[in-house]
């Protein structure tokens, strides 16, 4: 039976994760074993944080601290935020375990002992002021590819070529900023020839993305270079041999972190205590094992040309009871960049939306369920917040939780709760079935395709099936009529819900939670349609999903972004919003006022006048004439549902809508046309006056007004805050 082995890239313990990593290599990965999972595949998802090389002693040395003190602070803050984000790892390791280090010299040993490593004397960037050899990131010059000015020395963040200092043009010291000198330093070099022909045959058999399979086989013809595998740095693994030239070296750290994905999980397996179960993940013992590593586009040469390399090198695995080759990688679907707001991420500017604080505004579905709507498959996508608003108001809290408020709304209100034995099925209620089931195996194929961003989108188009299911079978309307339709449809509506349970599963885990405890469900999740049987019951209805606000927006960007980046916030709210808008949600989200203005002022760069807001207001209230208790205790207002909503025969701004107010349907005419669609209307809890004397608008009745606060820019239903019988009073 094939069993998988899932990685996600090892992310450098020397920063937080942003939007982009996920994107790129987490949240992937994490869809594709959540759905193996469910389908109940054996399978093991490994990460942990990559603690060595020029990523960790650069930033230690910038920041005066010991790399030790970088690595221990980042691989727990991390593990925390790929927990928060609902990253469902079997185990998050890390480089400096000891097991590691066991490892990856004995990958360096058998590379050795097998002819391919041979060590070379050569000119090594020196920097004569810091007195010291600079590897990699501690030489910045221009990239000889593709003329990209100030790169680092370890890869060129615009053609994403693997660099060495010594190839850069006008190459200076990243610390000090001089030019740099060269002098002899011996190292470790991997004869990447020895491989070109079997890597070339092996890699144009792979059926994998197009970005991948291309980068190596042009690498190919250009021809492979030999590579140094060793360091001159004293953080790291250190080279395991008893040879005067490397001493106090360590193993290039592109050499041991694939190697890590290895060390981590026998480091698991054998906290599972099950010691020996990594062979069978990680050696050929019987042709079964898919290793399949996702990465974001930067990691491709490392993953698809040097890793299969490192494996090749090792030759046979051998110990007491095997003797085997490794597993070379399965698959290696390997993501484009997310761009932010039309512009490239940049974590030295602040550039960024850094999960861990994403996670404080906006709950993780959200950010999941974004993040796979856009998710750089095949280009380079951009991650803005206007398009972050509309995807979640529109499509996961109008569609998807609006359809599944509606199923548990009925079978509250008609059936007390209890699913109801269904009747007899109509063509529409049989579509319904064959709509799920064809869910299930198109939702699977495109998973498996590594096409996350559809097969997201083919579970919304269930969603989209289930209110339409509904409005057709009109349940407000049979339920007068017919007792056995009513029930047949509640019965269908909630056999969708359960399958969108199951279904969002893999990308939405917390909305799949929601929907498993309304449904009052125990029973383990799997990737099969069992119906819920009649007679079950579910709990009452409660919202999924809240929307995105303006002012949410508004006050992230204000909160997180404008502190380390106000030029880029600026950009962005100037972008979206109007000046008074800021300064508004700024004093009134922030909680702390001297806070809030300190920000508006470096933002706009003046100080904003003292609560104008508040002082007209009360003015206001004093030459407010007041009605007494009685007048207003006369007016009733109550809570009904929107039912139904019809365009106004004669008039282009209004609606027609139906409101339930437990006993009794009313009719309203109202102004909303400008401000809500039909569909965020239709289900919506709102507040009406009951007892307004009837009136004719433009030739339809109105019984009644639904109220709704208007600040002359906007307007917004009054709806309760949780839920209540419908007809419930408001006092
Ligand atoms: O690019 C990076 O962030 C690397 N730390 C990825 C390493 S992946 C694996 F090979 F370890
Ligand atoms: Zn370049």
């Amino acid at each position: 039976m094939v069993r998988y082995m899932v990685t996600s890239a090892l992310p450098y313990a020397n920063g937080p994760i942003h939007a982009g990593h996920l994107a790129g290599a987490y949240l992937p990965a994490d869809v594709f074993v959540r759905y193996l999972r469910l389908r109940g595949e054996e399978v093991l998802f490994i990460c942990g944080t990559d603690e060595h090389g020029t990523p960790i002693t650069f930033r230690a040395l910038k920041e005066g601290r010991s790399p030790r003190e970088i690595v221990d602070e980042f691989h727990e803050h991390i593990k925390t935020t790929f927990e928060r984000a609902k990253i469902s790892f079997d185990y998050f390791g890390r480089t400096e375990l000891p097991v590691h280090y066991r490892v990856s010299q004995e990958f360096f040993l058998k590379a050795l002992e097998n002819g391919h490593l041979v060590k070379k004397v050569s000119k090594q960037a020196y920097c004569e002021h810091d007195r010291m050899f600079l590897p990699d990131r501690y030489v910045i010059g221009t990239c000889p590819y593709c003329g990209a000015e100030n790169q680092r020395g370890d890869q060129c963040e615009v053609c994403g070529r693997p660099l060495t200092p010594e190839i850069l043009i006008n190459p200076r010291c990243n610390i000090c900023g001089n030019p740099i000198t060269f002098r002899d330093s011996a190292h470790y070099y991997i004869r990447l020839k020895d491989f070109e022909e079997r890597l070339r045959r092996w890699v144009e058999k792979q059926p994998w993305k197009p970005n991948v399979k291309n980068t190596v086989l042009s690498w190919i013809r250009e021809g492979l270079e030999d590579r140094a595998m060793t360091r001159d740095l004293d953080w790291g693994v250190p080279v395991p041999l008893d040879d005067e030239d490397v001493k106090g070296k360590v193993l290039y750290v592109w050499f041991e972190a694939p190697i890590g994905y290895v060390s981590m999980t026998v480091e698991h397996l054998k906290r599972e205590g099950r010691e020996n179960d990594w062979k069978k993940f990680w050696l050929n013992l019987d042709g079964e094992t898919r290793v399949i590593h996702f990465i974001g586009k930067d990691n491709i040469p490392f993953h698809a040309i040097f890793w299969p390399i490192f494996l090749m090198a090792y030759g046979k695995y051998r110990d007491g009871e095997v003797e085997a080759e490794w597993n070379l990688p399965h698959d290696i679907p390997a993501n484009e960049y997310l761009n932010l707001e039309g512009r490239k991420f940049s974590t030295s500017r602040n550039w960024a939306i850094w999960v861990h604080e994403f996670l404080d505004a906006f709950p993780a579905d959200y950010l999941r369920y974004y993040l796979t709507a856009i998710m750089p498959e095949t280009r380079d996508s951009d991650f803005s917040f206007a398009d972050f608003k509309v995807k979640i108001n529109e499509e996961l809290v109008n569609n998807l939780g609006n359809f599944v408020h509606r199923a548990l709304t009925f079978v509250n209100r008609y059936f007390d709760g209890i699913v109801p034995e269904r009747g007899e099925l109509n063509d529409l209620d049989r579509e319904a079935f064959e709509e799920i089931e064809k869910a299930f195996a198109e939702v699977g194929e495109l998973i498996t395709g590594y096409r996350f961003k559809d097969a997201l989108k083919r579970v919304m188009e269930l969603a989209i099936f289930g209110n339409r299911y509904f409005d057709h079978q009109k349940p407000w309307k049979t339920a007068k009529t017919d007792r056995v339709r009513t029930a047949t449809t509640v019965n269908v509506s909630l056999q969708i819900v359960k399958a969108l349970g199951i279904l969002l599963e893999p990308f939405l885990p917390d909305a799949s939670e929601k929907i498993w405890h309304l449904l009052n469900l125990e029973e383990l999740k799997r990737w099969k349609f069992e119906e819920l049987p009649a007679g079950h019951r579910v709990r009452r209805a409660t919202p999924m999903f809240r929307k995105v606000t303006d002012e949410d927006i508004i006050h992230f960007i204000l909160r997180y972004m404008a502190r380390e980046n106000t030029e880029g916030a600026r950009l962005l709210l100037d972008k979206y919003y109007k000046r008074e808008e800021v300064v508004k949600v700024a004093l009134e989200r922030f909680g702390n006022e001297d806070e809030a203005r300190a920000i508006l002022k470096s933002l706009y760069g003046e100080e904003i006048p003292d609560k104008t807001e508040k002082k007209k207001g009360r003015k206001e209230a004093k030459n407010m004439d007041y009605v007494s208790f009685d007048e207003f205790a006369k007016i009733e207002l109550k809570v009904g549902r929107i039912v139904e909503v019809k365009d106004h025969p004669n008039a282009d701004r209004l609606y027609v809508v139906k409101v339930d107010l437990g006993g009794e349907v009313r009719q309203l005419v109202a102004g909303l046309k400008k401000y809500y669609s039909r569909d965020e209307l239709l289900n919506k809890t709102v507040v009406i006056v009951a007892n307004l004397e009837p009136k004719k608008l433009r030739g339809v009745e109105s019984q009644g007004m639904l109220l709704a606060a208007d600040d002359g820019k906007n307007v917004a239903l009054l709806t309760p805050d949780r839920e209540v019988e419908l007809g419930a009073k408001v006092r």
